[in-house]
């Protein structure tokens, strides 16, 4: 039984045996739900402490690559928790136990701007008077339409960029439609077109957004919608240039689809925010999120544009939660005029592109291939997404593997939010380097 693992492991340290097990199960040698020598047989037949080889199986565990499942013993994992969402699921998939977790794409509390101030202005007030009042706040209103990239027919706000892509998304799409989005692109929106039984057409990305020949070949399969990340893609890091929007906008004047716009790091990109909306107001549904920017908990996004499409939202929000806290809402309106938090967040957004680059600077001075420049997550090209997760697991380091993330079979790569990494990041990066590179050789063979 254990004659294929001495084989296959060459490197018998814990991490050699961790990633070399991670391989066998890459390459399908150990399917799903295979058992594994126990830890006292095989580190007998490898000729290693139990301590070494219980550390890989630990390290293995970590990524949920394998279930440790008491007296029965230690079995291959399904490389999905049950049931949906799948895809989302997989992204910090594992107990994850990690000293440096960058594979969740939140920012750091460090770099979020502080609400106690904007909180104690708004303690004492009472903000609702019925259950039908308008779910915005009228001075929100104001200053969000005021911001808008484009003429909003409409504006609401709901409980983060997700709520309003589940709410848009509903009211949108339908069993069987077609729809538009990036390749490769955020997991739970393409968890979320799963479950609503729609059709996803991927479009691959360059270095200034929606590759455009792609596009208009999409667009002639006749899509409901169309879902674009402007700035500060989620993973690419891709912020797509106003040339890239104009030319995506003409191929759209003739079709009858809706865009919909996550703008989901808002103010912590860099790069600046152009939309459809300048073109095609009445087709384009822009969302701003503020989690990135002023803090996750805060859960409020915006949601504005195609007047049809939000007012179907609110209509419908009004049968369910009605509004999002008003109370959040008025510290939202508070922070965003508020002097020391807008240079919070611009502070945070410079900070991001430093940590960023930075990074990016080792992985590609090994070669490693990195995309776009903007935002807190980094997209890297791997030999081997699951043999990369092990020798990272087993520095301690978690990151998110690719897969989830595309919509069709392509080559391996890490989502690593990098915007996480607070000091030591040329040593970090080394690390990074070293997974992504290490596995492009089992065998040792350059
Ligand atoms: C592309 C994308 N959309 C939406 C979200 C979620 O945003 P929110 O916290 O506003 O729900 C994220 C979070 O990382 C994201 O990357």
């Amino acid at each position: 039984m254990t004659t294929r693992f001495t084989e296959a492991i060459e490197d018998r340290s814990a991490r050699g045996i961790a990633a070399a097990v991670g391989r066998m199960i890459t390459r399908g040698d150990l399917t799903i739900g295979t058992r594994l020598p126990t830890v006292r047989e095989l580190s007998k037949s490898l000729g290693v402490s139990p301590t070494t080889v219980s550390e890989a199986w630990q390290t293995l565990t970590a990524v949920g690559a394998i279930d440790a499942r008491g007296r029965q013993g230690t079995f291959v994992r399904q490389p999905t928790g049950p049931g949906s969402p799948r895809r989302y699921r997989r992204v910090t998939e594992g107990p994850g136990h990690f000293a440096l977790d960058l594979s969740t794409g939140t920012p750091p509390s460090s770099l979020l701007p502080d609400l106690g101030p904007a909180v104690a202005k708004v303690s004492r007030q009472s903000l609702t008077s019925s259950y039908l009042d308008h779910p915005v706040l009228p001075q929100l209103e104001a200053r969000l339409i005021d911001g808008w990239p484009f003429r909003a027919e409409a504006l609401t706000v709901v409980d983060g960029a997700m709520d309003a892509l589940d709410r848009v998304a509903q009211i949108v799409v339908r069993l069987g439609d077609r729809v538009v989005v990036e390749h490769p692109t955020f997991p739970p929106l393409l968890d979320l077109l799963d479950e609503l039984g729609a059709e996803v057409i991927g479009v691959d990305l360059d270095d200034e957004g929606p590759i455009v020949a792609q596009f208009i070949a999409a667009l002639h399969r006749q899509p409901v919608a169309v879902f674009l990340q402007p700035r500060a893609h989620n993973p690419t890091g891709v912020t797509t240039t106003a040339q890239r929007v104009a030319l995506l906008a003409a191929a759209l004047a003739n079709t009858s689809a809706i865009v919909i716009e996550d703008d989901h790091s808002g103010d912590i990109a860099t790069g600046a925010l152009v939309s459809t909306g300048s073109w095609l107001p009445e087709r384009t549904v822009h969302i701003r999120s503020y989690s990135k920017s002023h803090g996750p908990d805060l859960r409020l996004a915006a949601v504005g544009g195609a007047g049809d499409v939000v007012n179907a939202v609110a209509n419908r929000r009004l049968l369910g939660p009605g509004w999002s806290s008003r109370i959040l809402q008025a510290v939202l309106l508070e922070m965003l005029d508020d002097p020391a938090t807008i240079a919070t967040v611009a502070a945070a957004g410079a900070e991001y592109a430093r940590r960023r680059q930075l990074v990016a600077n080792v992985l590609e001075s090994h070669g490693v291939g990195v995309t776009g420049s903007d935002g807190i997550n980094l997209w890297m090209t791997v030999a081997d997404e699951r043999s990369a997760l092990v020798t990272l697991a087993a520095q301690g380091i978690g990151a998110a593997p690719g897969e989830p993330f595309q919509v069709r079979d392509d080559s391996p790569h890490l989502r690593v939010t990098v915007g996480l990494i607070d000091s030591d990041h040329e040593r970090i990066a080394g690390q990074l380097a070293v997974a992504a590179g290490e596995s492009r050789s089992p065998r040792g063979h350059r």
